[in-house]
């Protein structure tokens, strides 16, 4: 095997400029799918049937398809769906939040679901309103114990952002294969690519079990 990096190494900071674009759609698609997963999730444990079926229409639509198949109807939809041409990044954020949502929206039942139902009845006995035992009382043992499928959402999230090449979006995987078609060479600037990306994972995990260590300090 015959690997030359050093022609590559004026391309470096160009391709790592790619991370921050990573993470800026990582991050905020992140934010927005996990706040769309707890109104969803909400809406699943609901007693009104509308809501729950509603909820559920929702992950099995988002869940059903493919990621890179939303990415691109939101693309190249947008012009028919709201009138406009949005910018690639946007749709990024936005199809990789709406799919999130639908994932995160089961972990955060599943956490809901597995709080002692105790909790909830004495709450209610006590006579805490709804709004304030979820949030205070059940969301809060709920987040400790979906964190590490958290986690994993969220590194599924950091990986799956590659595909954003497809419709144009300058992140890690769009630079190394532009350095790649530039040289003539792709296997370098694909394996910088993935080593990017799983140190990107690795980090990923060793916040996730900090943060994990931090929250089970109460215990
Ligand atoms: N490749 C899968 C798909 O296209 C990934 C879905 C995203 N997964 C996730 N946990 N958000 O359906």
């Amino acid at each position: 095997m015959n690997l030359d990096f050093t022609q590559f190494i004026p391309s470096m900071p160009y391709i790592l400029k790619g991370i921050l674009v990573t993470l800026q759609i990582v991050i905020l698609a992140g934010i927005l799918g996990f706040v769309l997963g707890i109104i969803l999730s909400l809406f699943k444990i609901s007693s009104i049937k509308i809501l729950n079926w509603l909820a559920d229409l929702y992950t099995s639509i988002f869940r059903g398809t493919p990621l890179v198949l939303q990415l691109m109807l939101i693309y190249y939809g947008s012009p028919q769906i709201i009138g406009y041409q949005i910018e690639p990044y946007t749709a990024a954020i936005l199809s990789f939040a709406l799919n999130s949502g639908a994932y995160i929206s089961e972990i955060i039942r599943a956490g809901i679901l597995a709080v002692d139902k105790g909790q909830q009845e004495a709450a209610m006995a006590l006579g805490v309103p709804y709004g304030k035992m979820m949030w205070d009382i059940i969301l809060p043992q709920a987040l400790k114990n979906i964190l590490p499928a958290l986690m994993n959402e969220f590194i599924t999230l950091t990986k799956e952002s590659a595909i954003v090449t497809t419709i144009g979006v300058m992140d890690i995987m769009r630079r190394s294969y532009q350095v790649g078609a530039e040289n003539y060479s792709f296997f370098e600037p694909l394996l910088i690519a993935g080593l990017i990306y799983y140190l990107m994972v690795i980090t990923l995990t060793f916040l996730g079990k900090a943060l994990e260590r931090r929250m089970r300090r109460s215990d």
